[in-house]
């Protein structure tokens, strides 16, 4: 697997990221056992129409969920795709509302559904603002005195950078995708726009909902383990 070594380095490494690659910080997933939409209805907490019916539970939830955040700390797996930066023009894309890539170092990340520690005009969505700490609550209001909301895309929402996403994928060298379900889209779809001839790999210690593929190569890990594993293949020693 070496013969990748000389012919990679500097090329650009895509990683489409899910909620899997902030397990080993602590941080629930979605649709496991155990997931958040186990214990909460995504239609009282992640929609718009669940804004407007009752905004004081969503705030609880996203309130709950910045808290452990807060609390969190990047993994083994964030910090590996930190150090393949001395290797690769690495570019994330995550679903991941976290900045838990960023905090391992990452310099390119960007987020399709959001940050959680965010918050956004009720009126206006270009009126962005940083969130002091883990509570956002009624009554903050933005520049244009109307509510904050989370800075989180819903159900139901456009993905606004989407098409830059899309890009990513079509200029990827190597494409990785990293504890996600796939079962969400369009994020799950950027996988249809890497170009044919490019290596794909998928780390996931679960069964991922994938078409069939034959470039893809599985690697059945944790993010931590497997994204080691993937230097490996790649012929990269990350020490
Ligand atoms: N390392 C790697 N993958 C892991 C790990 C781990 N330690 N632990 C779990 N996984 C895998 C699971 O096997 C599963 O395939 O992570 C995946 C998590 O899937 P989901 O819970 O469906 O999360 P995700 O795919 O990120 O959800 C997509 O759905 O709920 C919305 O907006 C939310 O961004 C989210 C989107």
């Amino acid at each position: 697997m070496c013969y990748l070594n000389h012919m990679m380095s500097g090329k650009r490494l895509v990683v489409l990221s899910g909620a899997g690659m902030s397990a080993e910080s602590g941080l629930k997933t979605f649709r496991e056992m155990g997931g958040l939409w186990e214990s909460h209805d995504v239609t009282e907490v992640a929609t718009p129409e669940a804004w407007r019916r009752n905004p004081g539970l969503v705030m609880r939830f996203y309130n709950e969920r910045r808290k452990a955040l807060l609390e969190a700390s990047p993994n083994p797996g964030h910090t590996r795709l930190a150090e393949l930066e001395r290797f690769f023009d690495v570019r994330i894309v995550t679903q991941n509302v976290d900045d838990l890539h960023e905090r391992a170092g990452s310099t390119h990340v960007m987020h399709l559904h959001g940050e959680l520690r965010k918050a956004r005009s009720s009126a206006d969505p270009s009126l962005v603002y940083d969130i002091d700490g883990w509570e956002l609550k009624m009554g903050d209001l933005c520049a244009r005195g109307s509510q904050l909301r989370p800075h989180i895309v819903w159900f139901g929402e456009p993905v606004p950078n989407i098409q830059d996403g899309i890009r990513e994928a079509e200029k990827a060298d190597v494409f990785v995708v990293i504890g996600t379900s796939m079962q969400v889209y369009p994020a799950a779809s950027l996988i249809y726009y890497v170009p044919d001839h490019v290596p794909v790999f998928v780390i996931d210690p679960n069964e991922v909902n994938l078409h069939e593929d034959h470039r893809i190569q599985v690697i059945k890990m944790k993010a931590g383990d497997g994204i080691a594993e993937l230097a490996r293949r790649l012929g990269v020693d990350l020490g």
